[in-house]
Formats: structure tokens, C-alpha cells, sequence
């Protein structure tokens, strides 16, 4: 029998203005990193479709680099079909520029406004015909169990791993963070203070204590 496949997203997407400036976010990249390693660690064939980071690629993991968030989708769909477990970690730019200019924008000396259009949301497109365990993460500033209740159930997930944004916590890099883990069957768990390697580990064992399909 072959090993489960299973498919990792990561890091942040960028979403070009024009051809030298883009819109992005301080994703490291970091958890979808240490999930993947965890993964391959496991004995799992892994795909890891990345973002732009300063990261090394892991070894023994498939590593697809993409740049914007159309991109991400175009290889997440790829894979997808083959897919056993995904992991959503990456952190998706929610908006694109409407219309990206060919050339770089010069200043006008005045007020200047960008329009901007929403991107696909491709975790609540793999969430509507399943044939995987779905994984989604999800970063909020307010409310986080209602938000992530509410993203659990409209993006058809299995597991959400949620944390908040709060000002004296980076959230971003290696750094020890405090997150909930809601699962689809109403599991509840709270963990503080745990690294992003320590947390892979709690969060494969509870998407491969479900059964596939
Ligand atoms: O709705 P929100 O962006 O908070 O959801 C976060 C989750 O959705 C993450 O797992 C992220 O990878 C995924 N996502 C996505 N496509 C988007 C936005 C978010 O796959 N356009």
C-alpha cells in the first residue's frame, strides 16, 4: 500500500501592482514548514506548495514554489486529487490588484488609489467535494472561537487551528504560540505556549486519527 499523500500550503502569497511592487503579509512560512517536515518524518509523501520566504525548503518533501495566490490554486489543484490530507497553513493574500500595471507606476504628486479584487478562497473550494481530510488554519484579532466555528463549518473543514493576533505575541516565525484546535465532531482543545514543531506533531495526530473519507 502506498504512503498517505499529503499536501502542505505555506508562506504568503504577494500580488504584484506592477513589475516591482506587490501586496503581501508577514507570513514566515514557518508552520506549514514544521508540518511538512513532521509529515515526511512520518513516513508520507508530501507536496509543499510554498510562497516567497527566507526558509530553506525541506529535504524529502516536494517543494512547488509559487508566487501569487492564483498560482497557489493552480498547484493546490493540481495535487489535490491525490491528495490524502491538506494542510491549508498558508496565508493567502485575500486581495489582488484589479488591474496590475505592465509597466512601473510613477508618481503623480497627488492622492493615489489602488482597486483592489478578492481572490479565490481555495481552502472553501477543497472543502466542497472531499475526498481528503481538510485542514485549515486561521489568524484572527477578534472573537476567535466564533470565527473559528464559523470557518470550520463554511469551509467544510475537518480541523481548525486558530490563534489571535495579540500585541506583545509574534506570531510569526518560530516563535511559542497559544492556538485552538476545533475539529468537525465538536472536539475543543486549547494549547499555550507550544512551538510550531510540538504543535505539527498534536495536529497530525488528530487529522490521522480520522478515518480518510
Ligand atoms: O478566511 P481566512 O483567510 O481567515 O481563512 C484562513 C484559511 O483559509 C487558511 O487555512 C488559509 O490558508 C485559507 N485561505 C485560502 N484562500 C484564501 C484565503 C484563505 O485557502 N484566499
Amino acid at each position: 500500500m502506498k504512503s498517505p499523500l499529503v499536501l502542505v500550503t505555506a508562506g504568503p502569497t504577494r500580488e504584484k501592482i506592477d513589475p516591482i511592487r506587490f501586496i503581501s503579509n508577514y507570513s514566515t512560512g514557518m508552520f506549514g514548514y514544521k508540518i511538512a517536515e513532521e509529515a515526511r518524518d512520518r513516513g508520507c509523501r508530501v507536496v509543499l506548495v510554498t510562497g516567497p520566504v527566507s526558509i530553506e525548503p525541506p529535504s524529502g518533501v516536494k517543494t512547488i514554489q509559487v508566487e501569487s495566490a492564483i498560482e497557489m490554486q493552480k498547484a493546490v489543484k493540481t495535487w489535490s486529487n491525490k491528495a490524502d490530507y491538506i494542510f491549508m497553513a498558508a496565508a493567502v493574500s485575500d486581495w489582488r490588484a484589479a488591474d496590475p500595471a505592465r509597466a512601473k507606476i510613477k508618481k503623480i504628486g497627488r492622492k493615489m488609489s489602488l482597486e483592489l479584487k478578492e481572490n479565490p478562497d481555495i481552502l472553501k473550494t477543497l472543502g466542497k467535494r472531499k475526498t481528503y481530510r481538510l485542514v485549515g488554519f486561521a489568524l484572527e484579532t477578534e472573537n476567535l472561537i466564533g470565527n473559528a466555528a464559523k470557518k470550520l463549518k463554511n469551509k467544510g473543514l475537518d480541523i481548525i487551528v486558530a490563534n489571535r493576533l495579540t500585541k506583545n505575541a509574534n506570531l510569526f516565525g518560530d516563535n511559542k504560540i497559544d492556538v485552538l484546535i476545533m475539529d468537525r465532531y465538536g472536539g475543543r482543545d486549547i494549547y499555550k505556549g507550544l512551538s510550531k514543531g510540538r504543535l505539527s506533531k498534536i495536529i497530525l495526530d488528530k487529522a490521522f486519527s480520522f478515518n480518510i473519507k
